[in-house]
């Protein structure tokens, strides 16, 4: 498992290098373990109208939705930060959809911050609230 994590961690440093980030310059890589054994990558992606852009997290989630997964096992996050990345809001409320997986948190000198995804959203509004 160990081998695992180092293994998402190179990844997700990898997919930092992929970053469009022409308006901040701020680039983020994350790698997410599903329960099947597979792995996706993702980088954030800005656009003009700075609004649409999306984070790295959230391209690797909807990267692996979109192939067929929605059991998560880990996600791993990097930024070029001097303490753990901090992942924003919409984030976790788009990690909270598919459960309480483990979530490692990664500065530019890999300090790294283990947390579940109720730790980073606790009290969050679940798709259980909307059947009747
Ligand atoms: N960003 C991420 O991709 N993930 C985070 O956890 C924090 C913020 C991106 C969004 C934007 O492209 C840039 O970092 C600055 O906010």
């Amino acid at each position: 498992m160990k081998k695992k994590i180092e293994e998402l961690i190179q990844k997700a440093f990898k997919a930092k290098e992929n970053a469009y980030t022409p308006y901040s310059n701020f680039k983020v890589g994350a790698a997410l373990l599903t329960k099947s054994g597979k792995i996706y990558t993702g980088c954030n992606v800005e656009n003009a109208s700075y609004g649409l852009t999306c984070c790295a997290e959230r391209v690797a989630i909807f990267k692996a939705v979109s192939e067929g997964e929605r059991e998560f096992d880990t996600l791993v996050v990097v930024g070029d930060t001097d303490e753990p990345i901090s992942p924003c809001g919409a984030c976790r409320q788009v990690m909270s959809e598919f459960g309480d997986f483990e979530v490692i948190l990664v500065s530019k000198d890999r300090k790294l911050k283990k947390v579940k995804v109720k730790d980073l959203l606790p009290y969050s509004f679940e798709k259980e609230n909307l059947k009747k």
